[in-house]
């Protein structure tokens, strides 16, 4: 557990990759949750499994291969089969039936490839997180960030609204909207505007925070929405890796404002990664009347972790 903050690796669905950077065929190797993975699809199959091969140690996402929908390895092309287990040994009449791959559980939505991370891999999803990307929407754009913080304190900044105007430079400091908790899912909504070469024009911002590493924004003005998709799953217990994912939804305004919408997102997120990776997390800060919200965020941020002194 890092220094400056006290919680481990919060449980839930964690999107590891875009479900375009696992294409078919490839074979992809991903550092998740402390956890050495390989990522592979066949057809509309999913898989993500521990990627050490329990023959002889070598790593399965460097140089292995789908044949026949299993995962040979590439050192010495032992076979396993989309449960893990062991089909082929290309010189043994049968395979080894005690050598098997940890398969962990995936689900896709809203453009992810998620696994479900819990710290006892015997406890099963407790919730299935809801699609919330129309389908027909198109995406306008992406990046990604490796941040050496934790999720939590990146969704806090959600509702640190003073940051907004000392860090990004907003006009003002305006208040949260009003957060409405739902078990694992969280909703804020709130009253925008946005700069145009016409002035400023209304806006309205729906965030969606479904678990402790997922959220879609939706943002909508003159009936035209962009939505981004954001993602923290953690590499390691220091370090997290940031995904956004911008979508319109094909109008010709949404197309149009969508960049100008993912520029500043990225450029605020810039902003913020040197107050992350420096600060620590205060249990209990001294905070202004106006703050309360940033407590009832952490009442709820408290429920995905296991093992963690209460927030
Ligand atoms: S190490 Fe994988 S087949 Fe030998
Ligand atoms: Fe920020």
């Amino acid at each position: 557990m890092p220094e400056n903050f006290p919680f481990p690796m919060p449980f839930g669905w964690f999107g590891v990759a875009r479900v375009d950077e696992v294409p078919e065929g490839a074979v992809v190797a991903l550092e998740r949750f402390g956890h050495k993975l390989v990522a592979w699809r066949d057809g509309d199959d999913h898989h993500v499994a521990g990627a050490i091969c329990p023959h002889m140690g070598a790593h399965l996402g460097v140089g292995g291969r789908v044949e026949d929908g299993c995962l040979v390895c590439p050192f010495h092309e032992w076979a396993f089969g989309p449960d893990g287990t062991n089909t082929d040994i290309p010189y043994a009449d049968k395979p080894n039936r005690k050598a098997r791959l940890t398969m962990w559980r995936t689900a896709v939505a809203n453009g992810l490839l998620m696994v479900w991370y819990h710290p006892d891999p015997s406890v099963e999803p407790t919730y299935e997180v809801p699609h919330l990307v129309p389908e027909g929407a198109t995406e306008t754009g992406r990046f990604d960030r490796v941040v050496r913080t934790q999720w939590q304190e990146i969704a806090e900044n959600g509702v640190d609204m003073a940051h907004f105007k000392s860090v990004h430079g907003a006009g003002r400091v305006s208040t949260v909207g009003e957060q409405v908790f739902d078990g694992p899912f969280r909703t804020v909504q709130s009253d925008q505007t946005f700069g145009s070469s016409k002035g400023e024009l209304p806006a309205h911002l729906n965030n969606s925070t479904l678990g402790p590493g997922i959220g879609v924004q939706r943002f909508t003005m003159l009936d035209a929405t962009v939505i981004s998709v954001s993602s923290t799953t953690a590499i390691d217990p220091h370090t997290c890796l940031q995904t956004f994912t911008f979508y319109s939804d094909g109008s010709v305004i949404a197309d149009k404002i969508a960049p100008s919408f993912a520029l500043e997102v990225e450029r605020q997120f810039d902003q913020d990664i040197p107050i992350w990776e420096n600060k620590e997390f205060l249990a209990v800060p001294a905070l202004a009347p106006s703050e309360k919200p940033l407590m009832d965020f952490r009442k709820w941020a408290a429920q995905f972790y296991v093992g963690a002194p209460s927030a």
